[in-house]
């Protein structure tokens, strides 16, 4: 390999260390290895000792920390794959990645490595590529060094000097176009003194995705550059698609265990509001550098930028990861989920201790009669409850059954003179506590809708479906607590 091809900084050196040389009578510096040396040694830079190849790793996983502590020279070898892949269930579209992933494997070195950088491209790919490491000093990032034709392979060296946590890309030309495709990862530079000891780290990229279709639309996608003009994505995901990282593809925490996510933002156009609900992030190494703020809850990441985010797990449960640009969140796919597992912690969060009838003064009903002993309730009068019931009938079922019960045609079924309701409590109420869905008729007319579980306790659904069988023509039953905690 040439000296001019490998590092061209060098070069500058070496031609004023010869004339100054030169000019001073001294000795030219000798070997390469040895050039290489005083170079580094003039600059401040760590002198290199052995080298190692990378261990790379595929999302959500994050290759070890790094224990050493001298500077070493880390062969990277990353070869870029064109594939075809699910972008949502029943969606494929055509994937360009680093190393066959999106996003691509994660890179990890330490302050002062040298990194001696292999891109190769599939010889099956159809498309030229190159990386521009955001963690590179030099023109385009490496990308000036790195323009590869499928079947080709090229090689570069840069130092790491500068710790933080760097996006990748492919910057070849549509640049924009190559991105929209996934071609972007990840690079740690670990501080020399290395980053304070966690109990799990995971990568997460966020991107978008423009299609020919809609969201969801089954079958394969094209790429749609007029959406991607616009900056309209139907996609917005976490780690290359729709559900990466939900149900069994989780990331998983124990309680008490300190967790670092290192997130980056790959755009290609939208802004991220990073937040993972019901966390509060301890410490944020904003845009991915060394400047720390506390107690976060959400943090902005511009594209092409990354944060580090750590917290401590001390509540049990699922934890939804977002970009709280809401309709991103729960219409385009940006959700990913953590399963925190283990102990309940009761001082953190006691979950719902109860759930009562609030009446406001003035309104029609004043007091809930009795209190909120066993006894007490027990000697409810069906007159109360259908009083009571009332008041839960307009909050919450009203909505769609309507206030005189008609319900509203081929919509929401009739309460009122239901033949479905009379005669059958039990049936009555299971609707009301589990839902209902599927094909049901309602004095000779069919629906066909979702109704979805009502959140009541068995005290309100006792007095609002006492309320609905006492009024409308209907069979006047009285519905009581322990009938329905015996249908739930
Ligand atoms: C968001 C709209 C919605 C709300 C709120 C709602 N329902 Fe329903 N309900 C429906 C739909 C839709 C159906 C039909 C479901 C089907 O066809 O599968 C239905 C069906 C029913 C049925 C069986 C069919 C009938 O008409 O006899 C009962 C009983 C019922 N609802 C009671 C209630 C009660 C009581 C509440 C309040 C606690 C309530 N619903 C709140 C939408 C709603």
């Amino acid at each position: 390999m040439s000296v001019q091809r490998q590092f061209t900084p060098l070069l500058t050196f070496l031609v004023i260390a010869l004339g100054a040389a030169l000019f001073t009578g001294c000795e030219a510096p000798g070997s390469e290895a040895e050039t290489k040396k005083d170079y580094l040694a003039a600059k401040n830079y760590d002198v290199i000792q052995g080298e190692e190849e990378a261990v790379l790793t595929e999302p959500p996983m994050v290759p070890p920390p790094i224990d050493r502590d001298y500077a070493t020279k880390v062969i990277v070898r990353l070869e870029t794959l064109e594939k075809e892949m699910e972008l949502a269930d029943g969606v494929k579209f055509d994937y360009w990645t680093f190393g066959g992933t999106v996003p691509g494997k994660f890179i990890r070195v330490r302050e002062g490595d040298l990194v001696e950088f292999h891109l190769m491209n599939n010889p099956e790919n159809k498309m030229p590529h190159n990386i521009d490491i955001h963690a590179v000093t030099g023109p385009g990032g490496g990308a000036a060094s790195s323009f590869t034709a499928p079947g080709h392979e090229s090689i570069f060296e840069f130092t790491a000097l500068n710790p933080g946590l760097y996006m990748y890309y492919c910057a070849t030309s549509p640049v924009g176009m190559h991105v929209s495709h996934g071609m972007y990862g990840m690079m740690l530079v670990e501080p020399k003194e290395g980053l304070p000891e966690v109990d799990r780290e995971y990568y997460v990229v966020q991107s978008e995705f423009y299609t020919k279709g809609e969201f969801g639309d089954q079958g394969m996608q094209k790429f749609d550059m007029a959406k991607a003009l616009n900056e309209n994505p139907d996609y917005v995901v976490f780690n290359g698609a729709v559900d990466a990282l939900t149900g069994d593809k989780a990331l998983e925490a124990e309680v008490g265990e300190k967790v670092r996510i290192f997130f980056g933002n790959a755009g290609p156009s939208k802004t991220s509001s990073f937040r993972i609900v019901g966390e509060i992030f301890d410490n944020v190494y904003q845009e991915g550098g060394v400047a720390t703020n506390h107690n976060v809850a959400t943090t902005l990441v511009p594209v092409g930028g990354a944060t580090i985010v750590e917290f401590t797990t001390d509540v049990p449960g699922s934890y939804k990861m977002i970009d709280q640009s809401f309709f991103r969140a729960f219409n385009k796919g940006a959700m990913a989920e953590m399963q925190v597992g283990g102990e309940e912690n009761l001082l953190a969060y006691s979950g719902k201790s109860d759930d009562r009838i609030y009446l406001p003064e003035g309104s029609a009903v004043q007091e809930m009669p009795g209190g909120e002993g066993e006894e007490q309730i027990a000697t409810v009068s069906k007159e109360e409850r259908i009083q009571l019931g009332q008041t839960i009938y307009t909050q919450v079922c009203q909505a769609c059954h309507q206030a005189d019960g008609n319900g509203i045609p081929g919509a929401f079924p009739p309460l009122a003179e239901s033949d479905w309701i009379n005669g059958n409590v039990n049936q009555t109420i299971a609707a009301v506590v589990k839902g209902l869905q599927g094909q049901i008729t309602v004095n000779g007319e069919t629906y066909n809708g979702v109704m979805p579980a009502q959140n009541l306790s068995d005290e309100e659904v006792a007095n609002v479906l006492t309320y609905v069988y006492n009024n409308w023509g209907n069979d006047g039953s009285l519905v009581t607590p322990s009938q329905v905690a015996s249908v739930r």
